[in-house]
Formats: structure tokens, sequence, C-alpha cells
């Protein structure tokens, strides 16, 4: 009954990627000032462990979007279920995200958050499956590009679960 999970993406090579993508970041925007989002669930691993590596005086929040369709696929009607609690006009705003599959959540917020006219709105994906893609977004700082597979860990989940594992890895369902 339990699902087997084989390793894609090691605790080492993503804590290895994330100090370099903190390194990057931190160098962008030397002299200035960050909110960096979190979106809920799934990058809040992500987000924690790449806030750390930013060396800048940062903001955290965080913002939880709905898209319905079934549990493995987003749909295009995306609903906000929780906003920010901050007015980000005039702000450098890093948008970090656990993975860019179809494109739609992040269109839908990033267009959400332009409209509050930030200063600069850049997006942090820790992993993108370009193959997916039906809505055109590219992140400006991009962790891992993987294969067109349904990978859970490091906050991603298959229905709530495996969020909690430090890695990130393939779900064969084994019944
Ligand atoms: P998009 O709107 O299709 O880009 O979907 C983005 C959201 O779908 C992500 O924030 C994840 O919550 C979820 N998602 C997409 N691919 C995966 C995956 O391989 N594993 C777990 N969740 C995924
Ligand atoms: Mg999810």
């Amino acid at each position: 009954m339990a699902d087997r999970i084989s390793v894609m993406l090691t605790e080492e090579e993503i804590d290895a990627r994330i100090r370099q993508m903190g390194e990057e970041i931190t160098k962008d925007y030397e002299g200035k000032e960050l909110v960096l989002i979190c979106t809920l669930k799934g990058a809040v691993f992500f987000a924690c462990e790449l806030a750390k590596r930013i060396d800048l005086p940062s903001q955290m929040e965080f913002m939880r979007c709905e898209s319905y369709g079934n549990s493995d696929t987003s749909s295009g009607n995306v609903k906000l279920l929780l906003d920010l609690d901050q007015d980000i006009a005039g702000k450098h705003v890093l948008v970090i995200e656990d993975i860019v599959d179809t494109g739609r959540t992040l269109s839908y917020l990033m267009e959400k958050l332009k409209n509050r006219k930030p200063a600069s709105l850049k997006l942090a994906a820790l992993l993108d499956k370009p193959e997916r893609r039906v809505i055109d977004i590219k992140a400006d700082y991009t962790g891992f590009t993987i294969p067109d597979k349904f990978v859970v860990g490091y906050g991603l989940d298959y229905a709530q679960n495996y969020r909690q594992l430090p890695y990130i890895g393939v779900v064969e369902v084994v019944d």
C-alpha cells in the first residue's frame, strides 16, 4: 500500500543550489530592501532556506492561492485565499514559489501584484517544469529545471502528503 519514492534531488543538492541562488539575489539587490512573498503551502520550505541565504534587509510575507481542478493539475480558475497585510507599492518584491508547472497560478498572482505598483517584481522558483507550460511565464531565478514528472518533498505534496521530506522525489503509486 505504501508509495515508493525515488529520489530526484538530494537534500545536499538542493541546499547547495539554494545557497547559490541566495548569493545571486544578494548581489542583484545590493543596497536595497526586499519584500519576500512566500506562497503557501508548497514554497514554505524553500522560502525559509532561501531567505536565510539572502544577506539583505528583508521582510517575509505570505500569500495563498487555490486553483480549481484535479489534485495534480491546476485549472484556469485561481482564487486568492490569503492576501498580504502590507502595501507593496514602491517596494522591491520577490515572489518565492515551489514550482512553475502550467504557469496558471503564477500568472494570476504576478498580475495581481503588478497592479499594486511595486518598484520591482521578480520570481524565484525552486523547480521549473517547462514541458508543462500553458501560459508563458519564466522565473527570474530557477533552482532546477526538471522533466515532466510529478514530484514531492521539500514542501511539495501529493494529496497533502510528503511535504516534510528533506529531498525531492518522484512518487510511484503502489497498490
Ligand atoms: P501551475 O498553476 O500549473 O503552474 O501550478 C502550480 C502549482 O501546482 C504549484 O504551486 C504546486 O502546488 C502544484 N504542482 C505542480 N506540479 C507539481 C508537482 O510535480 N508536485 C507537486 N505539486 C505540483
Ligand atoms: Mg500543491
